[in-house]
């Protein structure tokens, strides 16, 4: 079998790489370990940067998102007492956030892949890649299957297998693990709150997010390595509305918790994100810890410079861009891992944390709900910084 490029793995950035190489004329195969229900079903992000939202909507793949996606023009910083908006009209105009679950954004793509007759492969055992070293790579999987590709795409995420492909001494990583998980659960009630309130607590860190006007989405700091067996529903609401109820007049709507899970929070970035025709992008090179909701986004980041990069290679053979792929991605990469880090220590507990470390942080928090330029920065950086391109429709 032969493609121009082999794409490991169908989360948002292999599937979203497949479609915009189809929108260039550049074939693809995209080859994916587990089924497509699961892949629809995987509960993860939802918060879409406006960059992202644009585009998607330019790739054609919008329709659904913008009829059903909900629009956010702020987030509350709640602590201390009191909620703090932080109102991204007055301090980024005309650029907001669109809550929509990272898994129908993969439905949507799918779906789009699937109606141009792309080659999506579930339930793909074996994965290898070979003579990435080489301008003639090529894929194994499924006991003797073969794929020549021109190039390859690692979008299989962080414990995918190409980045690990990559011989010994040519990448170096950057790391920090956190003390903390997230337990995120999705409940069966309609949202206690228009906006997303991210709660600083000294019991730790709480968020009320949401789906739709029926589905609420929560997360709350646990230690790391927490058991979901210890986290019966009754413990899970009786948490959320100690953090979240601390403010006059705020009561917390319960109901159904219908699907749950636990994520560690890490901080990591390979680089170079790239080695000869191997090309890694999203979570495969580099993770955030969920605080900024940036994961999904800079993966969509990524997808946009080597779709760029792809179609000036396919175009006139130059490998310019394909080469600075890396140092094009890595400048945002870097400003989202900053970011991520700065909303995770800005709100969570740390056991090491002394007195003096917990003043600081809610003098922080002072700052940042109090200065129009504080706030500005964390309004600018979570809306999502302007793509290097400048085109909100693609590259
Ligand atoms: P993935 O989604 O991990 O996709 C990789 C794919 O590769 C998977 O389908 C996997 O099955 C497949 N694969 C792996 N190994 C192999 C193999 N050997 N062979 C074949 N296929 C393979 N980001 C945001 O932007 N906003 C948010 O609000 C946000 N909130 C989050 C909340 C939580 C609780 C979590 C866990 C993450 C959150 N993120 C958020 C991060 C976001 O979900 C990820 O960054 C995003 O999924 C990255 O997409 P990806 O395509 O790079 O990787
Ligand atoms: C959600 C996830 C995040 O990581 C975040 O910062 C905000 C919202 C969510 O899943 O809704």
């Amino acid at each position: 079998m032969r493609t121009q490029v082999g794409i490991i793995g169908a989360g948002p950035a292999g599937l979203l790489l497949s479609h915009l190489l189809h929108l260039r004329g550049i074939s693809s195969v995209v080859l994916e370990r587990r089924s497509r229900e699961y892949v629809e079903r995987r509960v993860r992000a939802g918060v879409l940067e406006q960059g992202t939202v644009d585009t998607l909507v330019a790739a054609g793949v919008g329709e659904r998102l913008l009829r059903e996606g909900l629009p956010h023009r702020g987030i509350e910083l709640r602590y201390g007492g009191a909620g703090h908006r932080i109102a991204f009209e007055r301090l980024v105009p005309g650029r907001a956030i669109t809550v929509y679950g990272q898994q129908e954004v993969v439905k949507d793509l799918i779906a789009a892949r699937l109606a141009a007759d792309g080659d999506v492969r579930f339930e793909v055992d074996d994965v290898a890649v070979h003579d990435i070293g080489t301008d003639r790579p090529y894929v194994t999987f499924g006991g003797g299957e073969r794929l020549d590709c021109d190039v390859i795409a690692g979008c299989d995420g962080f414990h995918g297998v190409t980045r690990p492909s990559i011989p010994d001494g040519v990448l170096t990583a950057y790391e920090r693990e956190y003390p903390f998980a997230w337990l995120g659960v999705l409940a069966r009630v309609q949202p206690s709150a228009e906006e997303l309130i991210y709660a600083r607590t000294e019991r730790g860190f709480a968020l009320h997010s949401m789906r739709s006007p029926e589905v609420s989405r929560f997360y709350l700091q646990v230690p790391a390595g927490t058991d979901l067996a210890d986290w019966p529903d009754e413990r899970v609401w009786a948490e959320l509305r100690t953090r979240l109820e601390t403010v006059p007049g705020f009561s917390l709507a319960t109901g159904e918790i219908f699907e749950r899970g636990v994520t560690p929070m890490r901080s990591f970035v390979a680089e170079p994100m790239q080695y000869g025709r191997l090309y890694l992008a999203g979570d495969a090179a580099h993770i955030v810890p969920p605080t900024g909701a940036k994961g999904l986004n800079l993966a969509v980041a990524d997808v946009r410079v080597l779709t760029g990069a792809l179609a000036r290679f396919y175009a006139d053979g130059s490998a310019e861009l394909l080469d600075g792929y890396s140092a094009a991605c890595l400048k945002r990469v870097w400003r989202a891992q900053h970011f991520s880090w700065w909303m995770t220590t800005l709100l969570h507990t740390f056991d090491s944390d002394d007195a003096y470390g917990r003043r600081l942080q809610l003098s922080h928090l002072d700052y940042v709900t109090s200065s129009e330029a504080a706030a500005a920065t964390l309004a600018e950086n979570y809306v999502g910084l302007p793509y290097e391109d400048g085109d909100p429709a693609g590259p």
